[in-house]
């Protein structure tokens, strides 16, 4: 390799340069990456951190997986992208893939989680329109979070997302999630009027938050006693990342339409809306599109992801190395009260702090160890699906010492 390909600006150039050019949109941490190898990000230092973040469970391969790297190659010299104006055997292939491993249905692809969210609501609206008098009513639940596009916005029930953009779409209801009663008694009042109910079975945004498993199957059973569509977020838990290829399986519920991104493109932007055959209809040729949509090279990144995932016991590997966590978080929790709650799934593990967790995270990554705080006094920590157990006990022994020193401080 040449040595052009480890040079980098230094960070403070970076930072002028970030900050003179772009919208200051995000918080950033004091880092540039430069260069990621299997579990290990390096920065523009050469100092080299364990990945327990994945780019927000995004780089669930880890990086630089070398048949991914290959595939990739292939396909950019072989084509990078045409047009949904013709046909495409990688977005095909990815298609049947995924049906075939979820439920039987139509497949629409997206470019990132928040237009995955955008068609689900248009077919909920689209849905009601022609299948329900009108209906228009969607349900989403407190603490969500689907997305930043505008439908994504007025779904996501959390104020702090849609301060200073209103007036937001209107009919979109907010409701405590895990409380089958008041669902059950707001399809009594408003059911004829409701068209679909959006939900996370595992709330990532507001800190790690598992549906309890009564609660999804009386959604289930409400939605079809009033003929509303169950949308399930997997976003972020999607591809892998709590142990089965998708959430909904630990649950063993199936929903009308399923959302994915994140984990779908090791790092690609591709999202994806599964619909059961039955609601496929509801999207007609012309009511909905994108140019990048399943572009040959996303497609086939997706497509290699999942196989990948499918062919080599990742999904073994996630399980095996989630008990190691929960019993190492676990026996930690034991000697810290500071600790309050560790919950999750797999791989999607969220240590609920009686405090702000910010510091935490920020001594982790000086110490070599990148997490991130979810909904302030959560630690949300995700590796590569195909960590090795040694890594991992690495991470294990870092965030261990941090908390204990924090106790201490
Ligand atoms: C559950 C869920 N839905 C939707 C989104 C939005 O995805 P994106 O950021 O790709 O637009 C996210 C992103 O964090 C998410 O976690």
């Amino acid at each position: 390799m040449s040595e052009d390909f480890f040079r980098s600006w230094p960070l403070n150039e970076i930072q002028e340069k970030t900050e003179r050019y772009m919208l200051n949109l995000f918080n950033r941490a004091p880092i540039a990456f430069r260069f990621g190898q299997g579990e290990f990000l390096y920065d523009t230092e050469g100092k080299r951190y364990i990945d327990f973040l994945c780019g927000i469970a995004v780089t669930s391969l880890g990086h630089g997986e070398a048949d991914l790297v290959e595939a990739i190659r292939d396909q950019a010299e072989r084509i990078i992208h045409s047009s949904n104006l013709f046909y495409s055997q990688e977005q095909a292939q990815l298609a049947e893939v995924l049906v075939e491993h979820s439920f039987p249905g139509k497949v629409f692809f997206t470019n990132s989680g928040t237009e995955a969210t955008e068609a689900a609501f248009k077919l909920a609206r689209s849905y009601g329109q022609q299948a329900r008098e009108g209906a228009t009513r969607i349900i989403s639940f407190e603490g969500s979070f689907h997305g930043r596009s505008t439908a994504g916005m007025c779904l996501t029930a959390q104020e702090k997302i849609h301060s200073g953009f209103g007036p937001l779409l209107s009919d979109c209801v907010y409701l405590p999630p895990n409380d089958a009663d008041l669902l059950e008694k707001e399809l009594q009042d408003h059911g004829g009027n409701t068209c679909a109910i959006f939900l996370e079975l595992i709330q990532g945004e507001s800190g790690i938050r598992p549906m309890n498993k009564d609660f999804v199957k009386a959604a289930r059973e409400l939605c079809d006693e009033h003929e509303v569509l169950l949308v399930f977020d997997e976003i972020q838990t999607g591809i892998g990342r709590t142990g089965k290829l998708f959430c909904f399986e630990n649950y063993g519920i199936t929903p009308d339409v399923m959302t994915l991104a994140k984990g779908l493109g090791s790092g690609f932007p591709i999202g994806a809306m599964v619909v059961a055959e039955k609601f496929a209809p509801y999207l007609a040729k012309g009511q909905h599109g994108s140019t990048f949509s399943g572009g040959h090279l996303a497609a086939l990144i997706a497509y290699e992801t999942i196989r990948i995932i499918m062919t080599r016991e990742i999904l073994s590997n996630v399980n095996a190395l989630s008990d190691f966590l929960f019993q190492r978080l676990r026996a930690l929790a034991a000697t810290q009260p500071m600790i309050r709650e560790i919950r999750g799934m797999g791989l999607h593990i969220g240590v609920e702090f009686d405090r702000a967790c910010a510091e935490i995270v920020s001594r982790c990554r000086e110490a070599g160890l990148l997490l991130n705080c979810t909904s302030g006094n959560t630690v949300r920590i995700m590796p590569p699906l195909n960590c090795s157990l040694e890594t991992a006990a690495k991470g294990m022994d870092i965030f261990e010492a941090v908390v204990r020193a924090d106790d201490q401080a």
